[in-house]
């Protein structure tokens, strides 16, 4: 049963129901409705359109129906109303009667569908960021393991310089640093209560929206009920959030998926987290890496897909709108799903020092370790990087690394070059020299370590 039907002659199409109804998907903000409705009574009491008798027992019914929906949700999608909207009215009516009737007074579903959307991105915000931060903290588990561990650093997928793995997980902790900064962001400013905004022109009720909005925990309420009932930021705010954060997940798993190539042979997934082949018995396959960085695509989709919703529609409400639901709920499920697969991978990866270790030391990885040392010699840097080209040049073509040249060899290039050269070439030296703010020496990791974990604390 629909809630509209008196200026109708006829039925809606089988067909055109299926197409308009959205309670199979906006099903999901049904306790939000719920909430919303029990505060909504509140207003329109306090306005006297409801006795304080008839309110009492309009909050029963609703808190009643919460319990049952709270216990078995998946009970809402037997019903063939159109929208949670409707079939919470529909439920209210059929244990309270006329007096359900009287709930939608002054208020409309444009309202009520921003305000449960809203509520429900509040909730949901609360666990992606304990997703985020629990995602972090494993990161931080592993760079605590890890710190040690040395691994080539690349850029352009070649070998540059060495790094360590700590160094390596703690640039994620700062990118989900900044997820966190930008969703709690998100989260600040969508907490702002559309609720009494009617259908887009505002309630015709003196109701007092500042305190109908504190009632239902949102920091204040919106200040122009055109905007209010039409405008899905928030929604927006969040997909880009997911999508940026799902960005850096898709590195993550491309680094990893990397680094446990049979090539590079610096880690192992964990069983937990990796499948095999159907057809070939010695294959172990990262697959959870691979469908976390698969899974942005439709995130990024959703983002898209929503941007393109909004972006010709007149104020106010169109049905357009009901689009939101879907991408963003399958948006933030997958956020949160990759988060916690992310973690899974983190706990359970095996690094092979060895193999990290040996391939940090090949490729050269030291050369800018010898200009700097000739420019300890008093060379200028550009004229050192040149002679430390053709030195590499020799090396290659004798097929040793740089450290392996004698110091007769390396006279050749420059004459400043004397014993104490081979002390700076070693890996130790490497790492150790990054001692500035932010580089990959011990002591600036553990630092890093320490104060991410202090910041963790603070959250
Ligand atoms: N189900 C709709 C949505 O999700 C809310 C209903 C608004 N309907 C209307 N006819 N104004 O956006």
């Amino acid at each position: 049963m629909a809630l509209w039907g008196g200026r109708f002659k006829g039925e809606a199409s089988v067909q055109f129901k299926r197409f308009n109804d959205s309670l199979p998907v906006d099903y999901r903000m049904a306790v939000q409705d719920i909430v919303g409705s029990i505060a909504w009574a509140g207003a329109i009491n306090s306005v006297g359109v409801i006795s304080d008798e008839e309110h009492i027992r309009l909050v029963a019914a609703l808190n009643e129906l919460k319990a049952s929906v709270e216990a078995d949700p998946e009970q809402i999608l037997l019903s063939d109303a159109e929208d949670i909207h409707s079939w919470v009215e529909l439920q209210l009516i059929e244990k309270t009667g006329d007096l359900g009737k009287k709930l939608h007074t002054g208020r409309s579903r444009n309202d009520q569908v921003a305000t449960d959307l809203k509520l429900w991105c509040k909730e949901t915000g609360g666990d992606l960021l304990f997703a985020l931060v629990n995602l972090q903290q494993a990161m931080m588990n592993l760079a605590e393991r890890e710190k040690d561990t040395v691994l080539p650093g690349y850029t352009h997928l070649q070998r540059a310089q060495p790094v360590t793995f700590g160094h390596w997980c703690l640039a994620y902790v700062e990118m989900f640093n900044r997820d966190i900064g930008r969703l709690k962001d998100a989260l600040y400013r969508l907490d702002v209560s559309p609720l009494g905004s009617g259908a887009l022109a505002g309630t015709a009720y003196p109701i007092d929206r500042n305190a109908l909005a504190h009632s239902l925990g949102f920091r204040t309420a919106t200040m122009n009920s055109l905007d209010a009932v039409s405008d899905r930021d928030h929604v927006i705010e969040l997909l880009a959030s997911a999508s940026i954060s799902m960005m850096h997940l898709s590195r993550f798993a491309e680094d990893l998926i990397f680094y446990n190539s049979g090539e590079a042979g610096f880690v192992e997934m964990s069983d937990l987290v990796s499948s095999g082949s159907s057809l070939m018995p010695q294959k172990k396959n990262p697959d959870a890496c691979e469908l976390i960085r698969g899974k942005s695509g439709r995130v990024f989709g959703a983002l898209t897909g929503m941007l393109t919703t909004m972006k010709a529609l007149a104020l106010a409400y169109n049905k357009d709108m009901q689009e939101d639901k879907e991408g963003l709920f399958d948006a933030l499920d997958t956020w949160q799903e990759c988060m916690e697969m992310a973690v899974l991978v983190a706990d359970g990866l095996k690094v092979n020092r060895s193999r990290t270790l040996a391939a940090a030391q090949q490729g050269y990885a030291n050369a800018t370790e010898l200009a700097d040392y000739l420019v300890g010699k008093d060379i200028p840097f550009r004229e050192a990087h040149h002679i430390v080209g053709e030195v590499v040049l020799a090396a290659i073509d004798k097929g040793v690394p740089l450290e392996d040249l004698t110091i007769s060899q390396l006279k050749e290039f420059s004459d400043k070059i004397e014993q104490d050269v081979y002390q700076h070439l070693s890996i130790e030296s490497t790492l150790n020299k990054r001692e500035a703010l932010g580089g990959t020496s011990r002591s600036q990791v553990k630092k890093a370590l320490a104060t991410t974990q202090s910041g963790n604390e603070a959250i």
